[in-house]
C-alpha cells in the first residue's frame, strides 16, 4: 500500500492556497472534520455531481432523480435500523482520553507495518538493481539476492503480521467479540498517537447520528420530539418508493437517484475531506425483483467501475473490497476502493440491500410498499403479482471522490534544463471536470489586444467557464492556470492582429499550436463534451 503522507500535505495545502477547500468557520480556528469548498473547489465538486447525475438519470433509460429533504420523520431511523444499530465500537485512550474507532485504530497500525514493508521492499530492489543484473550474474540468482535480503531484514515476518492481525481482526468484527478485539490491540501493543500508550478502556457501542429538536418549546430529553440530521441519503428514497413509482409510470427494474449531504458524528475524522462529520453522498436504489439480486449487483459493480474509468482515472488504483461483516441490511456487499495516498481506501460501496428498508418501512408505517408485477412468471405462465422489490444500491462519497479526481490530478514537475532551474505544480484533471476550460491572455495589456481577448471571452463564456486574465508575464499567468488544472490557455498577440490567430497552449503537454479564433470553442468543446 504506498501511503505518501507528504503528497497528502502538499495537495492540502494546495487546496487551500487555490481555493478549492478551507477549514470551516477557519477565522474561529475551524470546526474539526468539518470543510468549505471554495471558488475552484465548488466548481470542480458541481462538475463531478453533474457527471454522475447525467451518467445515472439521462444516460440510464429507468433512473431518476429526487431531492428529498434532510430532516425525517423520526420512524424512519427506527425503520431502517440507525437508531439501534449504526454504531461502531470504539475504544478510548485512558491517557489521551482520545477515543478510536476500534477498526480504524487497528487499520492504522497494519499501515505502519506496510509502509515498514515498503521501505525494506525498495531498499531490497535498490541492493538488487545494484548487484544484480548489472553486476553481470543471471536474474535468477539476483532474484535470489533480492529475497534473501528482504528474507534477512524480517520482511516476510512483517507480511505475515498485518495479514494475519488483518484476518482476526475481520474475524472479531464478524462476531462482535469486542474482548478479543481488545486483545488484539493489546497483543500488538497497539498505541494511542497522543499520549503513546496502551492504556485502552474496554470496547463500547456509540451511535453515530446527530440529533436535534423540532418546535421551540420542547424539552431536550423529549425523544419524541428529536428528530436526526440523516445520516444517509438511502432513505430519502425508500421512503418515496411508491410516490415516484406511481407518478412516474416506473416498471421495475427502475432505480432512483439522489445526491445530498448527510452527517455523522465521525469519532476518528482528521483525514481531510475522506472523513467528515458533514459530507456529500450520490447515492442511487434500483428496485429489482426478487432472486435477481446476484445478477443486477454483479451489473452494477461493473458499471460503476466503468464509470470511474470513463473518467480517465487509471484502473490500477481501483479494487474491489469484500465485507466480510456484513451491514444489518444487506446479503452481499463491497467496497470500491481507490489508492488514494493515504492508501487504498473506501470511495463507494455497492451493497445488495434485499428488500430489508422497504419491509422495515412497510412495517413501521403501516401502509404497504408493494409493486404489482404484470409480466408473465415463464415458471407459472401467470404474472409475477404483488411483491416487496428488492435493492442493490450503489453509494458513493462525493468528497472522496473529489479527493480521488484531486489526488489522481496532482503533479510536482522539475523542469529545469541545463541553464535553468524551473518547476511547475499541475492540476491534470479530465477537462469535463476542470473547474476553469479556458484562460484567456492578452500578452500585453495595450495595442487592442486586451479588446480581441474580452470578445473570445464573450464568445465563449456562454458554452464553458473561462478566466481572463492580463496581470503578470505570460509565464507566471501560465503556472497559475496549471495550479488551478485549466485544460486550456489562449494567448493574444500581436499576430492575432495580422491572421486572427492565437496560440492555445495544452495544459498536460504544455506544447503551443496556432489555430484560428474561431475554432477555439470546437476544440474546447471536443475535450468537454
Ligand atoms: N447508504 C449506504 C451508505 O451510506 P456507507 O458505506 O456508509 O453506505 C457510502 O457510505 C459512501 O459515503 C462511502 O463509500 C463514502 O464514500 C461516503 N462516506 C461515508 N462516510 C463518510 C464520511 N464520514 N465522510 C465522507 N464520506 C463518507
Amino acid at each position: 500500500m504506498a501511503n505518501d503522507t507528504n503528497k497528502f500535505q502538499a495537495i492540502i495545502s494546495h487546496c487551500k492556497e487555490y481555493g478549492f477547500i478551507f477549514p470551516s468557520s477557519e477565522i474561529y480556528d475551524g470546526l474539526q472534520a468539518v470543510y468549505d469548498y471554495g471558488q475552484m473547489g465548488s466548481e470542480l465538486k458541481k462538475n463531478i455531481k453533474d457527471y454522475w447525475w447525467k451518467s445515472m438519470t439521462q444516460l440510464e433509460d429507468n433512473i431518476v432523480g429526487i431531492d428529498a429533504a434532510i430532516f425525517m420523520h423520526p420512524t424512519t431511523w427506527k425503520a431502517s435500523g440507525h437508531v439501534d444499530n449504526f454504531n461502531d465500537p470504539m475504544i478510548d485512550n485512558k491517557d489521551s482520553k482520545k477515543r478510536y474507532r476500534v477498526d480504524h485504530l487497528i487499520e492504522g497500525y497494519v499501515d505502519q507495518l506496510m509502509e515498514e514493508e515498503n521501505i525494506l521492499l525498495e531498499k531490497s530492489g535498490k541492493e538488487y538493481k545494484e548487484t544484480g543484473p548489472y553486476a553481470g550474474i543471471s536474474e535468477e540468482e539476483a532474484n535470489k539476492i533480492f529475497h534473501d535480503r528482504f528474507a534477512q531484514a524480517g520482511g516476510f515476518e512483517i507480511r505475515e503480521k498485518w495479514n494475519s492481525i488483518l484476518k482476526s481482526m475481520d474475524a472479531l468484527l464478524a462476531k462482535d467479540d469486542f474482548a478479543g478485539l481488545k486483545t488484539l490491540i493489546e497483543e500488538n501493543k497497539i498505541k494511542c498517537a497522543i499520549s503513546g500508550t496502551c492504556n485502552w478502556t474496554d470496547i463500547r457501542q456509540f451511535n453515530l447520528m446527530f440529533s436535534t429538536e423540532f418546535g421551540s418549546t420542547v424539552s431536550s430529553d423529549d425523544e419524541d420530539n428529536k428528530v436526526y440530521l440523516r445520516p444517509e441519503t438511502a432513505q430519502g428514497i425508500f421512503v418515496n418508493f411508491l410516490n415516484v413509482q406511481k407518478t412516474g409510470r416506473m416498471k421495475i427494474p427502475f432505480g432512483i437517484a439522489q445526491i445530498g449531504k448527510a452527517f455523522r458524528n465521525e469519532i476518528v475524522a482528521r483525514q481531510f475531506v475522506f472523513r467528515m462529520r458533514e459530507f456529500e453522498q450520490m447515492e442511487m436504489q434500483f428496485f429489482i425483483r426478487p432472486g435477481t439480486q446476484k445478477e443486477w449487483y454483479e451489473k452494477w459493480k461493473a458499471t460503476r467501475l466503468e464509470w470511474h474509468k470513463s473518467l480517465g482515472m487509471p484502473a490500477e488504483k481501483y479494487r474491489f473490497h469484500d465485507h466480510v461483516k456484513l451491514a444489518h441490511y444487506a446479503d452481499a456487499a463491497c467496497d470500491i476502493e481507490f489508492e488514494f495516498p493515504i492508501g487504498f481506501k473506501e470511495l463507494e460501496g455497492i451493497h445488495s440491500r434485499t428488500d430489508f428498508d422497504l419491509k422495515q418501512h412497510q412495517e413501521y408505517s403501516k401502509k404497504k410498499m408493494q409493486y404489482f408485477d404484470n409480466d408473465v412468471d415463464p415458471a407459472t405462465g401467470k404474472p409475477y403479482g404483488n411483491y416487496i422489490p428488492y435493492v442493490i444500491e450503489t453509494s458513493i462519497g462525493l468528497d472522496r471522490m473529489f479527493l480521488a479526481v484531486i489526488s489522481q490530478a496532482y503533479e510536482e514537475q522539475d523542469l529545469s534544463t541545463a541553464d535553468k532551474q524551473d518547476s511547475r505544480v499541475v492540476l491534470k484533471f479530465p477537462a469535463k471536470l476542470a473547474p476553469i476550460k479556458l484562460a484567456i491572455l492578452p500578452l500585453t495589456k495595450k495595442d487592442g489586444l486586451p479588446e480581441i481577448a474580452e470578445q473570445i471571452m464573450k464568445d465563449c463564456k456562454p458554452h464553458f467557464r473561462c478566466f481572463y486574465e492580463e496581470k503578470d508575464s505570460i509565464g507566471k499567468r501560465y503556472r497559475r492556470m496549471d495550479a488551478l488544472g485549466t485544460p486550456f490557455c489562449v494567448t493574444v498577440d500581436h499576430q492575432t492582429k495580422e491572421d486572427n490567430t492565437v496560440t492555445i497552449r495544452h495544459r498536460d503537454s504544455m506544447e503551443q499550436e496556432r489555430v484560428p479564433i474561431e475554432k477555439l470553442k470546437e476544440i474546447v468543446l471536443n475535450a468537454i463534451s
